[in-house]
């Protein structure tokens, strides 16, 4: 652990000692910031009573990707969409739960910024009491001295936009993880005390770590190049032992562990998802911001997932993430 173990310290102190570092403290964004806190809050409290309230299983619908909606899906959903429509700084969000732009509602006020958001990452693993996380990537818009409704265009920005990024993992303790540019913080939940601790201050990754973490269940649909370097990743000589696999198969928690441990997290793309699985917007602009910020890499194979254009909300990409050396080296069997 780093200095910060000595400095006892809120989640709510660290935003707004920060915010004039990286904002020109209107005080909006740190209220957006402890929002969404608020939410995690919120969240994390039901996904740990989840067996006791009700609240495990499906619903009867399919979100726009096809999949099959969790309770816990739609409340999370729910929770982060409530608590984030009313504070006036929005003007738009959009949810891997939901079709189109969740708009404001027009008896509250529009903001300077817009939210792109995860409700609960790992949905396969919300019953079987395994980690699940809330992610959260956040942009100004286009024309930050608007005051009307966000559109479309403000939600689709290249992800190195991002002015905010950071997920919620509601592992065996709660970790808030967020980034503002400025590096990565690291605060654990207190559930006595219902407050997110600085545990980690300004967080850098190992640069490489013998470790890769992919569905190898999928290894007959990959490009041939893919199979190369798994089958590379397990072999074994003098020079080079095994590298060791983990696949929690919630990406948030994979990259968790890469973050702090290192290592190589990929989801190329394959004969059934030919895009790839994983969310831009959602999921790989927020979770590429941090491993950047932390000193690693992302990609999806030819570009820099940060540079990528959106061009539809809900768009999927290959992803080869973390780790500085490790990246480099995957991407020596893709070229
Ligand atoms: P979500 O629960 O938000 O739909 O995301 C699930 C994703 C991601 O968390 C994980 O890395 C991936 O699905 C696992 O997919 P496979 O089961 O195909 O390995
Ligand atoms: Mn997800
Ligand atoms: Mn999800």
């Amino acid at each position: 652990m780093s200095n910060s173990i000595n400095k006892l310290i809120t989640i709510e102190r660290h935003i707004a000692e920060n915010e004039a570092v990286y904002n020109e403290a209107t005080g909006e964004f740190s209220r957006l910031l402890r929002d969404l806190t608020l939410a995690m809050r919120v969240i994390s409290r039901e996904v740990r009573r989840a067996g006791l309230n009700d609240i495990l299983g499906e619903t009867e619908k399919e979100n726009v990707h096809g999949e099959q909606v969790k309770k816990l899906d739609e409340f999370a959903h729910n929770i982060v969409r409530r608590a984030m429509n009313h504070g006036g700084h929005l003007c738009a969000m959009a949810s891997e739960e939901a079709d189109g732009i969740i708009p404001i509602p027009d008896v509250y006020e529009c903001g300077k910024y817009v939210l792109l958001f995860d409700p609960l990452d790992g949905s396969s693993n919300i019953e079987v009491n395994v980690s699940i996380g809330t992610i959260f990537s956040v942009y100004q818009r286009i024309d930050a001295d608007a005051t009307t409704p966000g559109k479309m265009n403000d939600l689709l920005q290249p992800g190195f936009k991002q002015v905010a990024a950071g997920y919620c993992l509601y592992g065996s303790c709660t970790n808030l993880v967020y980034t503002t540019g400025a590096g990565v913080n690291i605060f654990t939940f207190d559930p006595t005390l219902g407050e997110f601790f600085l545990t980690k201050e300004n967080h850098r990754m190992p640069e490489f770590s013998p470790q890769y973490s992919i569905n190898e269940g999928y290894y007959n649909r990959w490009d041939e190049s893919i199979r190369k370097f798994v089958n590379y990743a397990k072999s074994e000589d003098d020079n080079k032992s095994a590298y060791g696999l983990r696949y929690i198969g919630t990406a948030v928690a994979d990259i968790h562990r890469i973050l702090l441990h290192g290592g190589l997290f990929l989801y190329p793309a394959d004969t059934k998802n030919p895009e790839g699985k994983l969310r831009l917007l959602y999921e790989l602009n927020p979770l590429g911001m941090l491993v950047e910020q932390a000193g690693g890499l992302a990609t999806d194979g030819s570009q820099r997932i940060l540079e990528i254009q959106p061009e539809t909300i809900h768009q999927r990409r290959p992803v080869f993430m973390g780790s500085k050396d490790n990246v480099n080296e995957v991407l020596k069997f893709l070229s």
